[in-house]
């Protein structure tokens, strides 16, 4: 009997063991090679433009993109974190935020061999699933969708985590796909080259299906079902909206109403997505044509700090993030994310300690990083203004702790909710809409009136009681309110 006890006690435990799995997720780590904490507040950093950038610290400064020293403790930080992960998401950005006469085609090459050959180093027997990003090419966000020398020459960086089919796909469109490593069931990565999508690039502005990558994305995921495969999808700018600037999406219009069409017909494979861009931290849903939650997207912070120059972004910089994906081996299921950060402001001041900002699960009080999880999360979000205040200190990785107004909320639930345009562009009107029916100056116009009619009322009784007084005075308070 207790044999039988340990058997099955010992059974269960290799079930657990064996169905989680870890990875990390780094995005936008835009390395600035000229950084230099010089007094000159206009010798700083190229990628603050003209702002004068005062107490550079040696760590970076929220008005400039990473200095090597934390693009370099940023990938050592993981190394120390969680050494050996079943594999690695590096979704790109790798350059600075300076006008494209300041880089170059070589310039460009040169920084990604450098981020790659520095993941490389620290991670030399990990699996690293790379993605282009818009600032992975001269000039910037202008990826084409053929062949050319800066996919080629990536393609030859990358190679050693490619496959001989992933690279022949690279050479061609930037995009592949491969089957993730372990034993188990079937599971696969997508890798997309989204930046085609992007509305900034001109080299696809004529294009119905830029690369044929959605085509090619059909296929893959329809063969994915046929073989009873578990699919996740990993890209660079992602579609839908940008939670931090009203009606601001990325992608060109109908190449949005084509990927979220896409999810919808192949949502059963799809467990998961992963982007960057935004270089803040976030998640979007999508849903069935019926209203069911089918799919989530997670946004990944950025390691850079620096503040967005977006018109209409108010004080758009971030703690530099990185993030650990705990998941179930078999199924892909995501169990859990922990983001871990460096507080810049500390690190120069003191030394750089990079330390656990939250636990999805945790923070939130939901199971795992599931399609019904995230919509419960959503929900929360919706109905509790703690949850949602919670939510924005980790958008921004802890630089923004000021209050999300109502308009702000309004913001983040409808980019979370709605990737397709017309659906959030209704989301918009519909909370603002019930937000200006609810704003406490109406409020205290009804309490006013409220009020005067219960005055009224006390005075009508009063008066009724024939004291003339009281029955001017009633007159007055009437007249009073009638003005
Ligand atoms: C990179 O970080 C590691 C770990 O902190 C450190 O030992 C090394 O000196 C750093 N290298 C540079 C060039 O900053
Ligand atoms: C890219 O690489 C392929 C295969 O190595 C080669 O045939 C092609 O000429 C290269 N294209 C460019 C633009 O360098
Ligand atoms: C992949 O390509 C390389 C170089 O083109 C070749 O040497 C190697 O044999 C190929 N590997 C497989 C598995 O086809
Ligand atoms: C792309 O096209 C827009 C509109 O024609 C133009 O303003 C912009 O300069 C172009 N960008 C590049 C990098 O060619
Ligand atoms: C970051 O460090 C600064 C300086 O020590 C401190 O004032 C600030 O509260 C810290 N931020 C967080 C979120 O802990
Ligand atoms: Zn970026
Ligand atoms: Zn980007």
């Amino acid at each position: 009997m207790a044999l039988w006890r340990a058997l099955l006690l010992l059974m269960h435990c290799r079930a657990i063991t064996a169905a989680s799995g870890s990875f990390w997720h780094v995005t936008d780590l835009h390395l600035e090679p000229q950084y230099q904490p010089t007094p000159d507040p206009l010798k700083v950093c190229p990628s603050a433009g003209t702002q004068p950038v005062v107490n550079a610290g040696a760590w970076g400064n929220y008005l400039c993109d990473a200095p090597w020293g934390l693009v370099n403790s940023s990938i050592y930080a993981m190394k120390t974190i969680l050494p050996n992960p079943d594999f690695i998401l590096w979704t790109g950005d790798d350059t600075p935020h300076v006008p494209n006469e300041k880089l170059g085609e070589e310039a460009v090459l040169e920084i990604i061999e450098k981020l790659t050959n520095l993941i490389k180093r620290v991670f030399p027997d990990t699996q690293v699933y790379p993605a282009m990003g818009n600032h992975d090419f001269h000039p910037k966000s202008q990826l084409p969708a053929k062949e050319n020398r800066v996919y080629n020459a990536t393609a030859d960086l990358w190679s050693p985590w490619l496959n001989n089919h992933s690279v022949k796909t690279f050479r061609a469109a930037a995009f592949y796909t491969q089957m993730l490593p372990g034993p188990g069931p079937a599971r696969r990565m997508v890798v997309l080259n989204t930046n085609l999508y992007y509305e900034n690039n001109n080299q696809t502005i004529s294009l119905e299906d830029p690369g044929g990558q959605f085509q090619w994305l059909q296929d893959t995921l329809s063969r994915a079902s046929k073989a009873k495969e578990k699919v996740y999808i990993i890209g660079h700018v992602p579609p839908g909206f940008f939670e931090k600037k009203r009606g601001k999406a990325w992608f060109r219009e109908h190449f949005n109403q084509r990927y979220t069409e896409i999810i919808r017909k192949h949502h059963d494979v799809v467990v998961a997505q992963f982007f960057g861009h935004h270089h803040t931290d976030s998640f979007r849903m999508f849903y069935s044509n019926t209203g069911a939650p089918i799919s989530v997207m997670f946004l990944a912070p950025a390691v850079t700090p620096w503040k967005t120059t977006l018109p209409g972004v108010h004080n758009g910089a971030n703690n530099p993030g990185i993030r650990v994906f705990t998941y179930d081996h078999d199924t892909l299921l995501v169990k859990d994310m922990i983001t871990y950060y460096l507080n810049l402001t500390q690190a120069n001041l003191v030394a750089p300690q990079w330390e656990k900002e939250y636990s999805l699960t945790e923070a939130f009080q939901i199971p795992d990083g599931s399609v019904g999880s995230m919509q419960l999360l959503l929900e929360k979000l919706e109905k509790d203004s703690g949850h949602l205040q919670r939510y924005y200190q980790y958008n921004s990785v802890q630089y923004d702790l000021t209050d999300c107004d109502i308009s702000c909320q309004t913001d983040h639930i409808c980019a979370i909710r709605e990737v397709a345009s017309a659906n959030y562009n209704q989301c918009i009107k519909d909370r603002s809409a019930t937000a200006a029916s609810s704003i406490p100056g109406l409020d205290l116009l009804l309490f006013g009136c409220v009020m005067g009619l219960i005055t009224l009322g006390l005075w009508g009784s009063l008066s009724r009681l024939g004291h003339k007084q009281d029955s001017t005075a009633s007159t007055q308070a009437q007249r009073k309110h009638r003005m």
